[in-house]
């Protein structure tokens, strides 16, 4: 993944509901590979808003089949960028997009003969829906079943993209809808998808021994939920893949422990290797993180989130040892890997040297 961020322009605006719209982008012919993308990756968006750079992840909500490139912003309280964009964007407006990234995304292949399912909960279904479509196109034997949580049928994010799919691939998509607010007949499918919901649904909707990989993406309550009740049936950890834009506080204990490693760590030179280019960095306690003392020192290295859950910042780690307090974004295989998110890091002694390009 390149981390330089692009000027690009609005090509169009799809209001989906009352708080969510879409965002197309028009790729110039020169970014076209640069922007090509796997189902179910991200795109950071930046803005400067009220005079503070503000990065995004939004999650594409196409199929790369689709030949276009498009995410999908939901308003949240108080969110800075989804309500700014919500209120301010309009096309041929050009906004800084960094290209796609993420690895809450499958290789589906022609020959496959595979079973999905997916859990959404609100804006959760954007990666889902990128993922479901891509299965479907390129998979003329599998099938996806899609759990979707919503507060009532207003909220419900591409109601319609959904109806439409489910006609054209008549047998091979199923969408069980779950509103909060509002009731129908069957008991089932009223109230949100918590735990109860989940267990239910695993023992009656669905066979979870006979599906090759489930896609959890929502709000952090729904995908523990979810998570936790396909580990209690036995689904092992490599076909259940989630996607968190939002992590939890850290525990008091992870926090202090955090705040005696900065403060030991301060001043530290680290050796960083950014666009091909090393250079040596003093950990800043101030700071507080790898990331932030290396941009403190004029390296723009990248981020969205930082709270652990996009991996943007995602470096690997060549030499030395560093402490990390969350680590959603990475898989075991990268931690494993040697990979770090260095805003969620600190060195644990002397001699750090990171790759961002590694
Ligand atoms: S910036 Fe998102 S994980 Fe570090």
């Amino acid at each position: 993944m390149s981390a330089a961020f692009h000027l690009l322009t609005i090509a169009e605006i799809v209001d989906e509901t009352a708080e969510a719209r879409s965002i197309r982008f028009a790729i110039p012919d020169a970014l076209a590979d640069e922007f090509a993308f796997k189902p179910g990756q991200h795109l950071t968006l930046k803005a400067d808003i009220l005079g503070e750079d503000v990065r995004r992840n939004y999650s594409l909500c196409v199929a790369p089949q689709d030949g276009q490139v498009k995410v999908t912003v939901k308003r949240i309280a108080g969110g800075a960028f989804s309500n700014w964009a919500n209120d301010n964007l309009e096309p041929g407006d050009q906004l800084e997009v960094m290209p796609p990234h993420g690895s809450f995304t499958w290789e589906f292949s022609r020959e496959a003969k595979n079973h999905y399912a997916g859990f959404a909960g609100g804006s959760g279904i954007t990666p889902i829906l990128s993922l479901l479509k891509t299965a479907l196109l390129t998979e003329p034997d599998s099938k996806f079943t899609l759990f979707y949580g919503n507060r009532d049928s207003q909220s419900v994010i591409f109601l319609e993209e959904l109806g439409r799919l489910k006609n054209r691939f008549m047998g091979r998509l199923q969408v069980h809808h779950f509103l909060a607010e509002e009731f129908e007949e069957i008991d089932l499918f009223n109230g949100i998808l918590d735990r109860a919901k989940c267990d239910l649904i695993l023992g009656s909707l669905i066979e979870p021994e006979e599906v090759d990989a489930f896609f959890i993406c929502g709000p952090g309550p729904m995908m523990d939920a979810a998570e936790e009740a396909l580990r209690q049936v036995g689904v092992p950890a490599d076909r259940i893949l989630v996607e968190r834009f939002t992590a939890g506080r850290p525990s008091a204990a992870m926090a202090a422990q955090m705040q005696e490693l900065q403060e030991q760590a301060a001043g530290m030179a680290m050796i960083v290797t950014l666009d091909g280019r090393k250079r040596r960095v003093p950990f800043s306690a101030e700071a507080g993180n790898i990331l932030d003392s290396a941009r403190l020192a004029g390296l723009p290295a990248p981020f969205a989130c930082k709270a652990g859950v996009c991996a943007t910042c995602r470096a690997r780690v060549l030499t030395g040892e560093v402490s990390m307090a969350a680590r959603y974004g990475l898989s075991d295989d990268e931690i494993a890997a040697g990979y770090v998110l260095t805003c969620q890091s600190v060195p644990k002694g002397e001699g750090v040297e990171v790759d961002y390009d590694a």
